[in-house]
């Protein structure tokens, strides 16, 4: 039984795979239905959302399915009742379970007992469902050249030590990338991810760095990317961090500094003027709508590869 609750659960010709598929489902999006019947897909929520919660609703229901979606505060998993026991009880009535939840482990432990493939929808950790719909959208602007994806640079400005640092660091370099993550002291990716993501570059022919300085890690940049400074389950740190933050904001002058084809994307939620300006968001270079949509076309394609 297969999963996806990191990035690096696809090996790099299984990202391809992947990418290929969300293409190809993109292309036609009523082509397929995988889950007609309809079966049941669960998607439960620990934390705020707008784009996952929709993309995954309108995504199900595309491919022929039933979108089951589940109040994490409802629930109360792990408080109320065990994962595991969550686990077992949705797993008989989904053929496959999406979360968002906090720490990984909460994750692990669903997957270990469901008995249904399980996709990680965020947790502390890793986002790797939004890095998917952006490595798709990078493909769309950037990747009609020999190697598609491989040997382009992207930069992560912001919070290296959160979720989106992490997957940029494994999706990037299983897609062949040159991934910088660029964050202020104390702000850095976990060591073992930037570990396992050279392990992974190593093989791909891609690489995985640290560069605290935000201009040096713009220089010639194809994609520049940021997200906000104050991840769900921060916010008491707000004021402390936009301080800290400032000079990792995604403006103009940074933006000068990449390739002068660079694109840029941001997950969303957006907050203009903290880790990135209005000009920068919402102008010619921001790639962000398309990359918001793909979220709905990347998982498709991960839903219709784990149930195949
Ligand atoms: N980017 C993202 O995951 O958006 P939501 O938090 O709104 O789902």
């Amino acid at each position: 039984m297969r999963h996806f609750l990191r990035d690096d659960d696809l090996t790099p010709a299984e990202l391809v795979e992947v990418l290929d598929l969300a293409a190809e489902l993109k292309a036609a999006p009523y082509a397929h239905k995988p889950l007609e019947g309809p079966q049941t897909v669960a998607i439960i929520f620990d934390k705020p959302t707008l784009r996952t919660q929709a993309s995954f609703v309108a995504g199900i229901a595309e491919l022929g399915g039933n979108p089951m979606v589940v109040d994490g505060n409802l629930a109360q998993i792990g408080t109320r009742e065990s994962i595991a026991d969550v686990a077992r009880v949705l797993g008989r009535q989904a053929s496959l379970i999406v979360w968002r939840t906090h720490d990984q482990s909460r994750i692990d432990e669903m997957a270990a007992y469901a008995g249904v493939p399980v996709v990680n929808a965020l947790t502390d950790q890793f986002h790797p469902c939004q890095t998917l719909a952006d490595l798709l959208t990078i493909r769309e602007h950037k990747g009609d050249r020999p190697g598609g994806l491989a040997g382009l640079t992207m930069t992560f400005l912001g919070d290296a030590a959160c979720n989106m640092g992490h997957s940029y660091l494994l999706s990037g370099a299983a897609a062949g990338m040159h991934v910088r993550v660029s964050g202020p002291d104390g702000f850095q990716p976990d060591p073992e991810i930037l570990a396992r993501a050279r392990a992974i570059a190593a093989g791909t022919g891609g690489s995985a760095e640290i560069v605290l300085d935000p201009e040096a890690a713009s220089e010639g940049a194809d994609v520049l990317i940021t997200d906000t400074w104050i991840s769900m389950g921060k916010e008491a740190e707000s004021s402390d961090r936009a301080e800290v933050f400032r000079p990792w904001q995604l403006n103009e002058d940074l933006l000068a500094r990449g390739a002068d084809d660079a694109i840029v994307l941001h997950c969303l939620p957006a907050y203009r003027g903290k880790e990135i300006s209005a000009g920068v968001l919402d102008g010619p270079q921001s790639v962000i709508w398309d990359e918001a949509e793909n979220r709905r076309h990347a998982q498709k394609a991960i839903i219709t590869w784990l149930t195949r």
